[in-house]
């Protein structure tokens, strides 16, 4: 007897609908697997042959063929172990084929029965649900992930035996729930850290905060102990709200990362921050079996590097490409497939190795040594900062002084209102914020009247600003005015854009 059951694979972020069909026949006993099978599916076998025997059900002598299908994408993990053994369960009878239709199924089988939880489940979900199914039954701790996706029912399994009994009687089974607002509301825990911690360095706090607001790449240069490593942290406290059509991208991507544990969304945006020993392939995603990279981990929200210029130059020098495209391609051997980035990088580093240049009277460096430390930041690297700011050490004084600056909430409201002006003007485009905007995008959001244009214009013949530099400029300089809430892009927005792209000349000029 022939029976269909539907599962699912992952390609890049997506998820895939895979048709498991499973033939009983009469003829010498096998058990055989075809459809394009990496070795872990391949292994399914042997996992569902043992889970059926352990969970009470007999198979009798027979000839049983499992196609995985379409047989052109390559089919990888464990996932398949579960709607291979119901296929095959429902050919010999034991489950009723009617039920199967639009309902898609997930998990990997223990020897003994159980569902053990998987990776993916989310994408997987959000395709059936796209694709009109009914219904998931998926791993008892990968519920969660499921029953976010509306419009489709997601039941939680933790056996064999208990799938069966669903199946043949979903009349009376309970669908899983989740409270949005509980998921949401656990936003509220109360942060350790705060921005009013941070004394003084106004010029620092400011431009951090214009970074935060338009989502724009930020690199802090300045002294050791002034301050870069304190404010780079306190950065996830003034980020704004994630949206439910952000918080479902990035939910996706810690899905198949196997990072959502029990939680069922990522209701923060994300702050990552790696160590500078990490390798490229877990900085940029892929592998053998790929995953995705602290990159797109940051999708939406931050990544860290702190001290820089200590990360390996090709490994940092691999970032210039997502950091234009807002998202990374990996070439496989059989296919070609992207992770979302859209991320904010933020950057710190000492200008010099003893951390004192251009101060003379304290810095040890000859000038060679400094530029060859410089120097391991490459120009075309430089560029994508569209700030650049330097911290300056605060004296004692300040450091006792009882003034506390203004917290993170303060700030937090003001980049709430930037955000807003973003989310209005880019409703109907695919765009959160104004570092996305394309050079087209540019020109119909960014417009210049002459006299802001002749000011852009001057700059960047004395600053000998490259095109890329000019395009940051003008992002950047919307998202001041957005912060002032106004759409027209005046001098004083702009003059203040221009300074954040003026250090390269201090530092990285002749
Ligand atoms: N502006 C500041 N306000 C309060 N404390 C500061 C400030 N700058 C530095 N500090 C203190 O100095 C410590 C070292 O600063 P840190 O951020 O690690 O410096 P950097 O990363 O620039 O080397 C901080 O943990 C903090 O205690
Ligand atoms: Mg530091
Ligand atoms: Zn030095």
């Amino acid at each position: 007897m022939f029976s269909k059951a539907y599962s699912g694979t992952i390609h890049g972020i997506e998820g895939l609908i895979v048709s498991v069909e499973a033939d009983v026949s009469d003829g010498l006993p096998l058990f055989e697997m075809v459809g394009l099978l990496n070795s872990e599916v391949k292994e399914a076998r042997e996992r569902v042959r043992i889970a059926i025997k352990n969970s009470g059900f007999r198979l009798s002598s027979k000839r049983i063929t499992v196609n995985l299908s379409p047989a052109d994408i390559r089919k990888e993990g464990t996932a398949f172990d579960l709607p291979v053994a119901i296929a095959i369960l429902t050919s010999f009878g034991y489950i009723l084929e009617e039920n199967l239709k639009q309902t898609l199924i997930i998990g990997e089988l223990s020897l003994n029965g159980n569902v053990n939880r998987v990776n993916g489940v989310l994408p997987l979900v959000y395709s059936a649900m796209e694709q009109g199914f009914l219904r998931c039954i998926v791993p008892r701790e990968n519920a969660g992930e499921g029953a976010v996706v509306e419009g489709i029912e997601t039941y939680g399994v933790s056996t064999l035996r208990e799938v069966i009994n669903l199946i043949n009687d979903f009349d009376n089974a309970k669908a899983e729930k989740v409270d949005f607002k509980k998921i949401f509301n656990k936003n509220l825990d109360n942060e350790e850290l705060d921005f009013s911690d941070v004394v003084g360095q106004l010029a620092v706090k400011r431009s951090v905060e214009v970074a935060v607001s338009g989502m724009h790449n930020i690199l802090m240069i300045g002294s050791p102990g002034s301050g870069k490593t304190m404010i780079a942290k306190r950065i996830p406290t003034i980020m704004s709200d994630l949206s439910f059509k952000e918080s479902m991208e990035i939910s996706k991507i810690y899905s198949i990362a196997g990072l959502l544990d029990s939680k069922a969304l990522i209701t923060k945006r994300p702050f990552r921050s790696p160590h500078h020993t990490i390798t490229t392939t877990a900085l940029v995603g892929g592998g053998r079996n790929p995953k995705p990279g602290e990159i797109s981990l940051a999708h939406h929200g931050v990544l860290f590097l702190d001290e820089l210029p200590e990360f390996q130059k090709n490994t940092i020098e691999v970032l210039r490409q997502p950091l234009e495209e807002k998202e990374v391609n990996i070439s496989r051997l059989n296919a070609t497939f992207r992770y979302p980035a859209a991320f904010m990088l933020v950057s710190s580093m000492n200008p010099c190795s003893c951390g004192f240049y251009p101060d003379r009277n304290r810095c040890t460096c000859s000038l060679p040594m400094v530029k060859r430390y410089l120097g391991k930041i490459s120009k075309p690297l430089l560029d994508r900062f569209d700030i650049c700011i330097e911290t300056m050490q605060i004296d004692y004084k300040e450091l006792r002084s009882k003034e506390k600056g203004e917290t993170s909430a303060d700030i937090r409201q003001r980049i709430g209102i930037a955000r807003q002006m973003q989310m209005e003007r880019y409703k109907n485009h695919n765009i959160w914020f104004n570092s996305e905007l394309s050079p087209r995008n540019i020109k119909k959001f960014c417009k210049l009247d002459s006299k802001e244009q002749s000011l852009l214009e001057q700059a960047f013949i004395k600053l000998n600003l490259s095109a890329r530099t000019y395009h940051r400029i003008l992002k950047v300089a919307r998202t001041i005015a957005d912060l002032d809430q106004s759409e027209k892009i005046s001098t004083k927005h702009i003059s203040e854009a221009i300074c954040y792209r003026s250090l390269d000349q201090k530092y990285w000029g002749e």
